[in-house]
């Protein structure tokens, strides 16, 4: 066992300060690196009310001297350290000796650790960092360290905590990501004693992805491996049509290490570019090892990011391994036009990117009928359904776009709607996106898709309302069978999906069936609305949980029940979308903030033409 030192000064100075503990998954992560550091082939995560009530982490790895408990807690002492050269080649998780420290000052801390070469080991309590008592435990070698009341001292930074699923959420990133970089160490977590993680030791990352992911997606895994010499590319990668709308999936590693790397990212979705849809994310884990000395991770509180010493060298290699990965399996399936890199890549219409896989039947059911609401009545033989195939799955949507709230503004509500909207007559459709019409004051171009989208919005909070509200029973119950890790997503968010009034009924391991969906909902995908909300509820890096979680679930309801953008539509469906339209109370923005249509008032097309 490596004993734990105060660093010197000069050196504890050097050591980018800042707040470790911003919230339970900050605590998860230190820990568990603390864990991984110690060399542990098993680790176990306990969370109890998203961290608020109780964050544990129980290890099987060194453990420390008992002396060496009260060193933990001072600043700046580590074992992982000591000169400071070793800041310039860090190869643990650790090296700043701050995480027990500033996590005890917080929280009441009880830290239990024993070193195989004693028959007994040490427990101390502490609170708000103060050492309250001292025991000799008897315990397996290892450390077992638990946080409670997380914030007690400290109200105003409780108040900042999210709600228990977000928070949960949070530490079960923190715990995968950490599970997948480690495929041989056994990693377990108990989420308020019911669902559990468990990702037994095996020998490689794939394996872990695959109790991730599912089969369904691991079986088309790209292996990626640039070489044995460092700098060294090498993972895996989910070919583009299986997407998602949130980098949540996106694991990259610099020397073990998680990093949330913007840069890094940048170079991998490039990488991506002429493959996906804009608005989409690969799914992919990549390693990237690098010479210690060549990368500074001394530059984030978290250690969330780091600092390449030749940042050029290593996006080239990013780019080109990846690109070289998707492109020699892209050869061998793929239609390309000329030069794919010039983003003159046009997929054909079978690699459109595709949702999240699922039970097939589900997908095969509602393919080509989706975005129909049925009283559109659009022949499904028609050319409108082969021209909604090539376009986008999904809109691209803003990331601040989504919070509906905050959305509107007072002049929205003023003319020139009243005007722009006496009796549109429908005068046609341009490039299969705009409905134009000719109204009282000049020309009305509707945007088809926010329009429909708006509409459905309304109708589907009307729904709610209504006792008994409208639903629909499936003639066949669709299946959905989702990864792990989506599962668990599922459990935390049911609740406000059951307001939203999707019912998704458990059945049999992490597989889920709907039996009946709001009547608007019939004609929809729901395993792509499904995978939609999951990403929209709990990724609150793109927008907050907070506000209205229900409002943003019926936006992405209404948003996949829509027209598309690209969507022929007959006469008879625009003139009742306007119609609709006319009947709608302002303001007149899509869920996510859009405008609706644009007026052209005759005023300004003469202004306009008599100049000329
Ligand atoms: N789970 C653990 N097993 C063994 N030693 C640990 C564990 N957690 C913490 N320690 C010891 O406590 C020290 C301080 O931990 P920490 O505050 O996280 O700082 P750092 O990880 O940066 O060194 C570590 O250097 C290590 O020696
Ligand atoms: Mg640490």
């Amino acid at each position: 066992v490596t004993r734990i030192r105060v660093l010197p000064e000069a050196l504890a100075n050097k050591i980018a300060a800042g707040e470790v503990v911003e919230r339970p998954a900050s605590i998860a992560k230190e820990l568990l690196e603390n864990a991984v550091d110690a060399e542990a082939r098993s680790i176990f995560v306990q969370l109890e009310a998203g961290g608020r009530k109780r964050i544990r982490v129980v290890d099987d790895g060194a453990g420390m001297e008992p002396d060496d408990l009260f060193l933990a807690l001072e600043r700046h002492a580590t074992s992982k350290i000591s000169r400071e050269e070793d800041l310039y080649s860090v190869r643990s998780l650790g090296f700043r000796g701050e995480a027990l420290p500033s996590i005890a000052a917080v929280s009441l801390m009880e830290l239990e650790s024993r070193v195989r070469e004693r028959e007994v080991g040490r427990r101390i309590r502490v609170d708000g960092g103060v050492v309250r008592k001292v025991e000799e435990i008897s315990m397996q070698p290892g450390t077992r360290v638990t946080v409670s009341n997380l914030f007690h001292n400290t109200p105003a930074r409780r108040k900042f905590l999210k709600s228990v699923e977000t928070e949960t959420a949070h530490v079960l990133d923190a715990f995968t990501r950490t599970a997948l970089s480690l495929p041989n160490v056994h990693f377990r977590m108990d989420v308020d004693g019911r669902g559990n993680m468990d990702f037994p030791p095996c020998s490689s990352v794939k394996e872990r992805l695959h109790l991730l992911w599912g089969r369904e997606i691991t079986e088309r895994l790209l292996e990626l491996s640039s070489g044995p010499e460092t700098p060294r590319l090498h993972g895996y990668l989910v070919p583009p049509e299986i997407s998602r709308t949130a980098p949540r999936y996106l694991f990259t590693y610099v020397n073990g290490r998680w990093v949330r790397d913007r840069w890094l990212h940048g170079a991998v979705l490039e990488a991506y570019r002429p493959f996906l849809t804009k608005g989409r994310y690969p799914l992919a884990a990549l390693f990237l090892e690098v010479d210690p000395q060549a990368v500074d991770v001394n530059v984030h509180p978290s250690k969330a990011e780091v600092r390449f010493r030749s940042p050029r060298d290593i996006r080239e290699l990013l780019v080109s391994a990846v690109r070289g990965a998707l492109t020699r399996r892209g050869r061998a399936s793929l239609a390309y036009r000329q030069d794919p890199w010039e983003g003159a890549f046009e997929p054909r219409s079978e690699t459109r990117p595709a949702p999240f896989p699922r039970n097939r039947s589900s997908r095969e059911l509602s393919n080509g009928t989706r975005g129909f609401p049925r009283r559109w009545n659009v022949s499904e033989s028609g050319s409108s359904t082969a021209l909604s195939q090539v376009e986008q799955p999904f809109p691209e949507v803003a990331p601040e776009a989504l919070s509906v709230s905050r959305r509107f503004h007072e002049n929205d509500l003023h003319p020139p709607a009243a005007a722009a909207l006496q009796e549109p007559r429908v005068l046609g459709q341009l490039a299969n996106r705009y409905i134009l019409c000719e109204a009282a004051e000049g020309l009305l171009i509707v945007d088809q898709h926010a329009a429909h989208e708006r509409i459905l919005f309304e109708a589907l909070k009307k729904g709610l309302e209504a006792v008994p509200a409208p639903r629909q029973l499936l003639a066949i119950p669709r299946v959905l069978e989702l990864g792990p890790s989506e599962f668990q997503q599922w459990t935390l968010v049911q609740p406000i999906l059951e307001a939203a009034g999707l019912e998704l009924h458990p059945f049999g391991e992490r597989t889920l069936m709907v039996r009946d969906v709001p009547v608007l909902l019939e004609h929809v995908d729901v395993g792509a609305l499904v995978e939609e909300l999951l990403d929209t509820l709990e990724d609150d890096s793109r927008r907050e949980i907070v506000h209205e979680p229900l409002d943003r679930v019926l936006a992405v309801m209404a948003c996949h029940a829509s027209i598309r953008s690209g969507q022929a539509l007959m006469q008879e469906e625009m003139s009742r979308l306007v119609r609709d339209l006319t009947n709608l109370p302002g303001p007149f923005h899509c869920p996510h903030g859009r405008p609706i249509w644009k007026h052209i008032s005759y005023e300004y097309l003469e202004r306009e033409l008599k100049r000329r």
